[in-house]
């Protein structure tokens, strides 16, 4: 008989950046004895190769079991609510029949709904939160009335925030008309209800974002519990915890490793603009020229969906100093000692992930949450440029191939290399036994099996 501290349903938003950290926090909950059934969506269940073996999956469904491209959020949203609460519910009562009653629902704080099915159900809930500590932060102010849109201001003073100016904003702020669903979801929907939950994680870790913790914990059972990578590439202390597990990309391993293998320490630009972000054929074309250009090799993950906006014959031309890939091992790839740089959108994972492997940024953010990252990242953590688009919002080849020069060359390179050392150690301490994040997964576990 299977003996457990507790069971914990764990519901991500059904995409990559969302599913990879709230399965590394249901791993980290396995190991201290609680036990986890992962759910997922039934299209995804369906589609992704393997899901790590020491997982336990449940399935729900979002509403489109044959999946939901092309179905604009203003649809997929309040779809989603209506067939997600119904099935999340017979999830839930399907392993009390069978024996596995549910003691906390942890849920994504894009699906806000699943508190009212956690409390129909009278079980517990935690919400989730994906993203960076400031960005709620902002979000929440937005909520509240307390920043009020659209900006009168061009920069804005939030507390436990340095000043900001509008363009470091998530795109919903700075922006709000141009997703207003997202937009709705993001600012207000996720805000509504989260104080309500019975705990409040962020996948963040408190050296990262001290102040912003500090201020509010103040207010808020906060509890940080990142940064949400695999144990093998921060304390170590999980030996089987190498890969996040849930791909639903298939990752050009091989070719990808052996080509990188080939090259020289620290000479490799590595390109990749996440799961999601769609960039515009003009700024697919500069970015192509500007490594084209440079004196360093590139290894850029172009997403299938977004392979026919590349220039014609580019692959063919740089055939010698590139590779272009459909998806790569991200962890391994920023971990290989041939990598000198990382151009990024600066989504929240990407963000942490080259932040705890010590790898300086060039930030190309593209919308959500990645301006404010990217203000972090090159104003606050020291650890990379901002390439700065023009007026018609394109960053032009010549500052990418000049951004490459100074991280990869020059003085703010070697300035970057010495802060990388520190936020490094700081995610590795994090985890290490008695480290802030390490703490509050053993809290939470404590709580949850004491009440
Ligand atoms: C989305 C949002 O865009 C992001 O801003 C938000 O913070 C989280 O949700 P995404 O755009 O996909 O995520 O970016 P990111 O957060 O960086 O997540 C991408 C994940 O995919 C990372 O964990 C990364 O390691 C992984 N990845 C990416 C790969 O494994 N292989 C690749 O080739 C590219």
């Amino acid at each position: 008989m299977e003996t457990h501290r507790a069971h914990c349903l764990i519901l991500p938003y059904p995409v990559q950046g969302h599913i990879n950290p709230m399965l590394q926090f249901a791993k980290r909950l396995q190991h201290e004895g609680v036990k986890v059934t992962f759910a997922t969506t039934k299209f995804l269940f369906e589609t992704v190769d393997e899901v790590s073996a020491s997982i336990s999956v449940g399935t729900i469904s979002d509403g489109y079991d044959e999946g939901a491209n092309g179905i604009v959020p203003e649809i997929y949203f309040p779809r989603f609510q209506k067939v997600g609460s119904e099935t999340l519910t017979e999830l839930v009562l399907k392993l009390q029949d069978s024996g596995r009653p549910v003691d906390c629902i942890i849920y994504d704080a894009f699906l806000p709904w699943c508190l009212d099915v956690a409390k129909d159900l009278g079980v517990r809930a935690g919400v989730f939160f994906t993203q960076s500590c400031a960005v709620n932060n902002i979000y929440n102010h937005v909520h509240k009335g307390l920043l009020k849109l659209p900006l009168e201001e061009s920069g804005v003073d939030i507390p436990g925030l340095p000043p900001l100016l509008a363009s470091d904003l998530p795109s919903f702020v700075s922006n709000p008309g141009l997703y207003p669903a997202s937009s709705q979801l993001f600012v207000h929907d996720q805000m509504e209800n989260f104080e309500e939950a019975d705990w409040i994680f962020f996948n963040t870790f408190y050296g990262l974002e001290e102040e912003v913790i500090h201020w509010m914990a103040k207010i808020l059972p906060v509890k940080t519990i990142g940064p949400t990578i695999p144990s093998m590439y921060l304390e170590k202390r999980l030996e089987d915890d190498k890969q996040y597990g849930l791909n639903l990309f298939k990752p050009m391993t091989n070719a990808c490793m052996s080509w990188l293998n080939e090259r020289s320490i620290s000479s490799v630009v590595y390109v990749s603009f996440g799961s999601l972000a769609e960039l515009e054929v003009k700024q697919m074309e500069e970015l192509a020229w500007g490594l084209r250009a440079s004196s360093y090799h590139f290894l850029w993950v172009v997403r299938e969906s977004e392979s026919k906006k590349l220039p014609e014959d580019f692959v063919k031309e740089t055939f010698d100093k590139g590779l272009i890939i459909s998806w790569c091992p991200q962890l391994d790839v920023l971990a290989h000692k041939s990598i000198g740089c990382f151009i990024t959108h600066c989504g929240w994972n990407s963000t942490l992930e080259a932040l705890s492997l010590g790898v300086p940024m060039i930030a190309m953010p593209q919308w959500t949450d990645q301006s404010t990252n990217a203000k972090f990242v090159t104003d606050i953590w020291n650890m990379g440029i901002k390439a700065r688009p023009d007026e018609t919002g394109i960053v032009r080849r010549d500052v990418i191939n000049q951004c490459i020069n100074l991280v990869m060359d020059g003085k703010k390179g070697q300035e970057i290399s010495k802060h990388a050392k520190k936020w490094k150690d700081l995610a590795r301490q994090a985890f290490d036994e008695g480290g802030s994040s390490d703490k509050n997964i053993k809290d939470f576990v404590s709580k949850l099996i004491q009440s």
